[in-house]
């Protein structure tokens, strides 16, 4: 039976991808979840798998040597996923070196681990071990022109610390390829959205307070673009780069779905109008005049636009899911699960959002 590691696996990308695993593999795989359980991890995404024999949650940081290499030594591992990562723009914006320490560093601690346990005596790697690292699209920077994308030979031109600390983290996997060839593969995947993603992102933080009748901050100008691509596609994805890719390559993957952040706005509101029940009090809070331009983010990138090519040449992989359905998806999920937003929007949250919104 093969034996997952999967970094990050109680936040949004890695909870959908150990969800579509078991879906997959059932009880052919095992899947090894490590997280630290920052303010973004949480259990409650997890809740259908925790009893699965074939899933286990480990609790630790992934900077933490000790703790990882425990890991590798107690468990035969042959595939790692790595998804662990501070992952928010706006908090790399205020607060660098969190963003450093788990991004870089981390990646560091599980290459190292991964490729400790899997070197022979001769330098080579055991047979059939695979590291997949998960990274983003913001690495290669901006895009003005209608029509020009990013793709897997686009310089790399990162301007956030969130961006910056992926890119060093890319290049420390490429790194481990060109030295050891070392069996990794990199993806690079544009803006995802789906159930369980943290309301500090656009799309579930604009759901979240439309149903509260609170303002919907749109930075800017609002004609920010971004590549949505919905969760479920991106977990397929993941999983066939794994198995079907070439090892030492990069793979982008999209959406196919440009869309400006304002028009992401209004779609929202269209869908909460026609889904929500006559009767549901919420309705009357839906509303346009709720739409706030505030102070844009700083060093603000104005587009994000994947051609995801390669992939579907080499793979077959391609988006299934259209921005219509994904998002009424999304927004079907967020009203069966009223209870996980109001215990992911108690406590901190509240002190986050005045802290990041207060004067905007
Ligand atoms: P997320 O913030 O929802 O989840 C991150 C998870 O990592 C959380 O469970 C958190 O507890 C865990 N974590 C953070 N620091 C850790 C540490 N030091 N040790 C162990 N665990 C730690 O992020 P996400 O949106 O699911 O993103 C997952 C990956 O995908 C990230 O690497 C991110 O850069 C990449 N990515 C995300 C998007 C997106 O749209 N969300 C797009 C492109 C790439
Ligand atoms: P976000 O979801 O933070 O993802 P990223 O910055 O990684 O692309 O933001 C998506 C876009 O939405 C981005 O252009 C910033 C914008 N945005 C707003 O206009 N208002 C908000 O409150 C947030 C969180 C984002």
């Amino acid at each position: 039976m093969r034996t997952y590691l999967v970094t990050g696996g109680a936040g949004f990308i890695g909870s959908n991808y150990i969800h579509y695993m078991f879906r997959k593999y059932k009880d052919t795989i095992r899947i090894i979840n490590v997280d630290a359980l920052t303010y973004a991890g949480n259990l409650e995404n997890l809740r259908a798998v925790e009893k699965r024999d074939n899933y286990t949650f480990v609790k630790a940081d992934i900077t933490d040597k000790e703790a990882i290499t425990k890991l590798f030594q107690e468990n035969e591992i042959d595939r790692v996923v790595h998804f662990a990562a501070e992952s928010h723009v706006d908090r790399s914006i205020l607060n660098p070196e969190v963003f450093v320490k788990t991004n870089v560093l981390g990646t560091a601690v599980i290459l190292n681990c991964a490729k400790a346990a899997w070197e022979l005596s001769d330098g080579t790697f055991k047979e059939d071990k695979k590291f997949l690292h998960v990274s983003t699209d913001e690495v290669y920077g901006s895009l003005e022109e209608e029509g020009s994308f990013f793709y897997e030979t686009t310089p790399y031109d990162p301007h956030s610390p969130y961006s910056a600390s992926k890119a060093a983290s890319d290049f420390l996997v490429k790194s481990y390829i060109d030295t050891y060839h070392f069996p990794a593969n990199i993806t690079n995947c544009s803006n995802n959205y789906g159930p369980y993603q943290f309301p500090e992102k656009l799309i579930p933080l604009i759901i979240n307070n439309a149903l509260c009748g609170k303002k919907l901050p749109v930075y800017g100008d609002g004609k920010n673009v971004r590549d949505w691509l919905y969760v479920e596609d991106h977990a397929k994805a993941i999983d066939l780069v794994q198995e079907k890719g070439r090892l030492g390559e990069t793979y982008n993957i999209g959406g196919h779905n440009e869309k400006q952040n304002i028009e992401i706005v209004h779609i929202i509101l269209d869908t909460l109008q026609e889904m929500l029940p006559e009767e549901d009090p919420r309705r009357k809070l839906v509303s346009k005049d709720l739409i706030a331009y505030v102070e844009d983010r700083k060093g603000h990138d104005r587009r994000y636009a994947i051609a995801p090519d390669k992939i579907k040449a080499e793979i077959g992989w391609e988006p299934e899911t259209m921005f219509d359905e994904g998002i009424r998806k999304t927004i079907a999920w967020f009203f069966e699960n009223e209870a996980w937003m109001k215990n992911v929007t108690s406590g901190d949250y509240q002190k986050y959002y005045e802290d990041m919104y207060r004067g905007r």
